[in-house]
């Protein structure tokens, strides 16, 4: 699957985004080694910290559906520029790989690709070397 396609299924997901408080809506598409593509977008609530954000969302998606190889993600959003997956979500994307390719896009076409390590390069791991079932 191209980029461009991975993007185009990220810009397709925010439109589904829940986000009457902050009205920045976005879309997130997640690219498995086997090709498969799950969508999430931001889903907001009145006790603001529980929001979640369009990439977890996607990796849930994922997940549920019995997919954790994953390869790349999409994120899209109104803004003037791309907007790079926040703190938490670049640890939850590091549990699944710490090198995917990460593509921040606008509605406007503008795009910024990056590896996951470049903008986590330091996950923190102590737990997972001794988790027995990962
Ligand atoms: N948000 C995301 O879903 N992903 C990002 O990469 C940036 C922030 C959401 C969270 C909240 O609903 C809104 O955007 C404003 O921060």
């Amino acid at each position: 699957m191209v980029d461009s396609e991975l993007i185009d299924a990220a810009a397709k997901a925010r439109a589904m985004a829940y986000a009457p408080y902050s009205k920045f809506t976005v879309g997130a598409a997640v690219l498995t080694k086997q090709g498969k593509v799950f969508v999430g977008c931001n889903v907001e609530n009145l006790s603001l910290g529980l929001t979640i954000c369009a990439e977890r969302s996607a990796v849930a998606a994922a997940i549920a559906q019995g997919s954790k190889d994953l390869a790349a993600i999409a994120i899209v959003t109104g803004s003037k520029k791309p907007a790079a997956p926040c703190g938490a979500c670049r640890q939850v994307l590091a549990e699944f790989n710490p090198t995917m390719r990460v593509l921040a896009a606008t509605v406007d076409g503008a795009s910024q690709r990056f590896e996951l390590s470049e903008l986590l390069p330091v996950p923190t791991q102590g737990i997972l070397e001794t988790a027995k079932n990962v």
